[in-house]
């Protein structure tokens, strides 16, 4: 069985869906991984605005995404896809057609035959338009950022949640209008707005909806 969880940068997806995968006892697989991933190589061996050499680095590289660690020809870049730097550049190869094919069918083969949590943008609408079951998660822009600051600020980090906000608007604005790929509600996917609500909570909620199906 396929469920796929897609909603806004903030929305909680990656802690939902990794609680839940563990819950169900399924494959848990962050797509938004494979493009920080893809991002990385581009920037450490290429040229983030060719489409050529966003092509040649993604064809050459074989991405895994196992649990928390994410692999680059078999060595861990977990850590270093999550910087700032890499999520500013991620737009130029999430807006690209070709990369976003090739990560999709990557994301089909490491699916194939197992029952899979699958978290991203696009999994209930372009990867897996016939998962069994589909959520889009969502939060008011305003509780994202919120939730944001506090994990942020627990790192150390000095940031305000106006700034969070508005990088926030600008990856939700990207994220929305892209022409390939673009963050959309399935129109089969059930909806669920998390304000107000924790973590737990809609693990909880969610197991409970998927094994009643
Ligand atoms: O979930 P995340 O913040 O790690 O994702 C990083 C970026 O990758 C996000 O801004 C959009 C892009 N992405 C995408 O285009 N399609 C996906 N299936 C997952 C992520």
């Amino acid at each position: 069985m396929i469920v796929t969880i897609d909603g806004p940068a903030g929305a909680g997806k990656s802690t939902v869906a990794r609680g839940l995968a563990a819950r169900l006892g399924y494959l848990f697989l962050d797509t938004g991984a494979m493009y920080r991933a893809a991002t990385y190589a581009v920037m450490q061996s290429g040229d983030l605005k060719e489409q050529k050499s966003r092509i040649m680095v993604t064809n050459g590289i074989q991405i895994d995404v196992q649990g928390n660690t994410v692999l680059i020809n078999g060595n861990d870049v977990s850590s270093l896809i999550r910087t700032a730097e890499v999520t500013r550049n991620i737009h130029f190869l999430a807006d690209d057609p070709l990369v976003r094919s090739r990560l999709v069918k990557r994301q089909r083969a490491i699916a194939r035959g197992q029952n899979v949590v699958t978290e991203g943008r696009d999994q209930g609408t372009v990867a897996f338009p016939d998962a069994e079951f589909k959520i889009f998660l969502t939060a008011s822009p305003e509780e994202r950022a919120r939730r944001r600051h506090t994990e942020r600020s627990a790192l150390g980090e000095e940031i305000t949640i106006d700034e969070i906000l508005a990088s926030q608007n600008i990856r939700d604005k990207q994220d929305e209008t892209r022409t390939v790929g673009a963050l959309q509600k399935a129109a089969d996917a059930l909806e669920v707005v998390t304000d107000g609500m924790t973590i737990e909570n809609v693990i909880a909620l969610l197991e409970k909806i998927v094994l009643k199906k």
